[in-house]
């Protein structure tokens, strides 16, 4: 995150002696990336973090790929995916490359463990439900539309508190940021840019568990799941600062920038991976310039693969997709709105579409588990006349 942000009480100074009321020394933890050189926190336990009664190798997280790796444009109804189970364990991989996976998940049972993913980012998009992301360093509330993004190694747990909970996660091996044309040299978010600092929701109401009993932490690494027995409980943080830790925002606090005539796909960026970016659709007045079309024009993808995520079942430029779809427009085929789709966006006002984009760099591998969910006709879809006969609109 690239602003400050303390909760609880710290030392006036790091690296010093930091004593409770008894005089024992606090443990001081360093977290963050890229060495010691990247954004950073200082936290301060109770218990030494590096107390370790035992691992356990839990399962390997294996992606299996779609053998057919033949070029073309696919479909997804997420919607007839199982649903329950665990917000960490079982998550339905849909797509992935070298530098993300992208999951769905609609967890019904919250975990006992906590969770730490030490290999990725992972951003969720929450489609649906409220809970609570409850961390180390604080807890943020959560709701329908929110991005809650979790920078590596940090250690969280679900509480779901109302409705079903759909999300879409992309997990991302880089650092998951804003991207860099939207801060100043200072990395404040400059006025252009579609929302500002009092957007993002930051930890709040840190808890200090003192505890001193096995916990477990499920954690992601070399793609496995080990469990992690600690001896203490590892929310006894009484306090921390620095750029690095959990945060939310809202898809409903995008700004959407809209001209004269059709405004390109990177004014919808919403976030930067590495290798990938994060775009957001969201309800908008459409382009006011006279005889524009809103709807986008066709398109070759700029080296890079598309995926979007439906978040309502409008969008102004398909047709046949329904809320939780996922479509995969692939670099090598041109791309564009559905038949009709143009022609009816003239003189529209207003679109409510709601659907977040991710854009690889290199090319995406459709994961084996979503194979039983897709549409087989999406990609003869854009034929006149075939259109109505395939997918019944
Ligand atoms: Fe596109």
């Amino acid at each position: 995150m690239h602003r400050y942000h303390t909760l609880g009480k710290i030392p006036r100074k790091r690296h010093i002696a930091f004593r409770d009321d008894n005089g024992k020394i606090y443990h001081e933890e360093l977290k963050g990336n890229k060495g010691f050189d990247g954004p950073s926190s200082l936290i301060y336990h109770i218990y030494r973090p590096t107390a370790v009664v035992g691992t356990k190798l839990i399962r390997e997280v294996k992606l299996e790929e779609d053998p057919d790796r033949s070029l073309r444009m696919r479909h997804f109804f997420t919607s007839k995916l199982n649903k329950g189970g665990s917000p960490v364990l079982d998550r339905t991989p849909i797509m992935f490359n070298n530098d993300v996976t992208l999951w769905m998940a609609f967890p019904t049972k919250e975990d006992e463990f906590y969770y730490r993913n030490a290999q990725g980012d992972e951003i969720i998009y929450v489609s649906d439900g409220e809970g609570v992301l409850e961390t180390a360093f604080g807890e943020i509330l959560y709701s329908q539309g929110d991005y809650l993004i979790i920078p590596r190694g940090i250690m969280h747990r679900y509480r779901f508190t109302k409705g079903e909970q759909h999300f879409f996660i992309t997990e991302g091996k880089g650092e998951t940021r804003t991207p860099s044309r939207y801060r100043n040299d200072y990395g404040q978010l400059i006025e252009r840019s579609p929302y500002s600092e009092r957007d993002f929701r930051v930890p709040e109401n840190l808890i200090t568990i003192d505890k001193q009993e096995p916990t477990s932490v499920m954690v992601k690494q070399r793609d496995q799941l080990t469990e992690v027995m600690l001896d203490h409980h590892p929310f006894d943080v009484v306090g921390w600062d620095g750029y690095y830790y959990p945060y939310a925002f809202s898809i409903h606090d995008f700004e959407p920038i809209v001209g004269r005539v059709h405004e390109p796909p990177p004014v919808h960026q919403t976030f930067q991976g590495d290798n990938f970016v994060v775009c957001s659709f969201c309800p908008r007045p459409y382009d006011f310039g006279e005889d524009s079309i809103p709807a986008p024009y066709n398109h070759s993808n700029v080296m890079s693969d598309e995926v979007i995520y439906y978040a309502k079942s409008e969008f102004m430029s398909r047709k046949g997709v329904e809320y939780g779809s996922i479509t995969l427009h692939p670099d090598g085929i041109t791309h564009g709105p559905h038949p009709g789709k143009y022609e009816a966006s003239i003189g529209m006002k207003e679109t409510n579409e709601l659907a977040v984009m991710v854009d690889t760099f290199y090319p995406l591998l459709v994961a084996k588990a979503a194979l039983d969910i897709e549409d087989p006709n999406y990609s003869k879809s854009w034929l006149e006349g075939n259109f109505d006969n395939t997918l019944g609109e």
